[in-house]
């Protein structure tokens, strides 16, 4: 059996896959809700990941009833600044891949390093989301705190070291820290430097696949055995794309979670010179990918659920939606909830439905926000298309592809061949494949996603709902423009 772990936001994931990419066990732990002292922080305890990491491994180790684990792969929510001293005790809880407080450090590194440079070094411009900025943060904020820094982490490393006592990182989670040479898959000495982080605080570098350290004799309450090998993993992007088996230039995933995200893998390095989608190492190596964000995606429709149907179930709100006609009878959504990534790299960008009639009920608001989401997904097909990144077919992920109506609208927005596979498990499925690589279950990842992928459905996306669904895109893009800075 292979283990992969993914230590999420809301909770960590366990799953144990067999030999032939087979899911044979999956438990997961729920986390403590992260906390928001202020408006726009997040932060959460990683002594609790921790915690719900042991859970998780001993409940999934119990459900398949064997300790028979040939290797372990991590991933996990990204970005987030763990921040530990010389005894390798952790200082203060992390500022994690959500936390806004940072926009006075990103100026700060625009203006020092200068933007143009910033994405010339790292491949990506300075924004609230990446590990640089919360250090740059808690050493204007916590000097007493800064000051006692030995050694920088992010969330699954963090859970790695309680495991086996390794500092470690893979290249892929690092491009997530604004701290990483991108192009090189090293760090950049440059950034660190003028921003001032001592480099010897940034843990060893590895690709994903590589094993990296050992389970420690008594590590935790785990039931694993001391010596099991520990592949680097990935961050929860680079992982989840994996296991979905996007790993040559061409492939491209939309997954719809809480954010949602399209994933390109790339044969090089290509930026964005104005820094809207992100450039990262992937979890492949020599490949890289490139991901455009948008905040509020399946965020968006639980948050209409709440507010309007409060206790309804998804099901019966997406029939209402249903029997309304693509294009909503012209009402848009644009999600901008929780500010919002790509393309506007507006933390302050706001949420709203325009065009409402008194003739839309409930199922025109429901469909116009699975309609909306998508076209914000859109928008990164359309930076693809400018920075020239090939598309040959999308994968769906998320629980974006778990009903009929959110695929064939995101099969006619995007305009693309689109598949749905079997079996669409994230990233602690994608880091088991990828401990199954280090282990040399496969000799690559091309031959662990050939076994382990099978794709269930191919939707070819109707001609008439992409002519209506061009129109409303023009639309769509207009409103963000015309509303931007207008509010109550
Ligand atoms: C990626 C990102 C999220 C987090 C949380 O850039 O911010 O995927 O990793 O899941």
């Amino acid at each position: 059996m292979l283990l992969g772990l993914d230590i999420g936001t809301g909770g960590t994931r366990a799953v144990l896959v067999d030999k032939r990419g087979k899911l044979a066990a999956s438990a997961a732990v729920e986390h403590v809700a992260f906390r928001s002292p202020q408006p726009g922080w997040a932060e959460q305890d990683p002594e609790d990941w921790w915690r719900a990491a042991q859970e998780a491994i001993r409940a999934v180790i119990a459900a398949a009833g064997t300790s028979q684990i040939e290797a372990v792969g991590l991933t996990g929510q990204m970005h987030g600044a763990v921040m530990l001293d010389t005894a390798g005790d952790v200082l203060r809880p992390a500022l994690i891949w959500c936390d806004q407080r940072t926009g006075e450090e990103c100026d700060w590194l625009h203006a020092k390093i200068g933007r143009e440079r910033l994405i010339e070094l790292t491949a990506n411009p300075a924004l609230p989301n990446f590990t640089l900025t919360k250090l740059l943060w808690v050493r204007k904020h916590e000097p007493e705190i800064f000051g006692q820094i030995a050694h920088v982490l992010c969330p699954k490393d963090y859970v790695r070291y309680r495991l086996t006592g390794t500092y470690a990182m893979d290249v892929q989670e690092a491009s997530g820290t604004l701290l990483l040479d991108v192009a090189h898959r090293r760090w950049s000495s440059e950034v660190a430097r003028i921003a001032g982080i001592p480099e010897n605080w940034l843990p060893e570098l590895f690709e994903s696949q590589e094993i990296c350290a050992e389970i420690a004799g008594g590590a935790g309450y785990t039931g694993l055995m001391g010596g099991t090998p520990v592949v680097a993993g990935a961050g929860d992007q680079g992982a989840g794309a994996v296991g979905m088996g996007i790993l040559a230039p061409g492939s491209v995933s939309a997954t719809i979670g809480t954010s949602g995200v399209v994933f390109a893998a790339t044969a090089a390095p290509t930026r964005d010179p104005l820094g809207r989608l992100h450039t990262f190492c992937h979890a492949v190596p020599g490949r890289w990918h490139v991901m455009g964000v948008t905040q509020a995606a399946g965020l968006s429709l639980r948050w209409l659920r709440d507010t309007i149907a409060p206790g309804v179930d998804y099901e019966t709100l997406t029939a209402a939606a249903a029997q309304v006609p693509a294009g909503s009878d012209g009402l848009l959504w644009t999600p901008y909830l929780l500010g919002e990534r790509t393309p506007h790299l507006d933390s302050s960008a706001r949420a709203a439905f325009v065009g409402l009639t008194a003739g839309h009920g409930r199922g025109h608001l429901v469909r116009a926000v699975l309609e909306g989401v998508a076209y914000s997904l859109k928008d990164t097909f359309t930076l693809f298309a400018e920075l020239g990144i090939p598309v040959k077919g999308v994968r769906l992920g998320g629980g974006g592809a778990r009903g009929p109506l959110w695929r064939e609208i995101q099969a006619a927005v995007y305009g693309y061949s689109t598949d749905v596979l079997v079996a669409e498990e994230g990233g602690a499925f994608g880091a088991a494949l990828l401990a199954g690589v280090g282990a040399g279950v496969w000799p690559d990842l091309e031959a662990a996603c050939g076994e382990a992928i099978e794709v269930a459905q191919q939707i070819e996306p109707d001609a008439k709902a992409v002519e209506r669904y061009a129109m409303g895109y023009e639309a769509y893009r207009k409103v963000y423009p015309a509303l931007k800075g207008i509010q109550g």
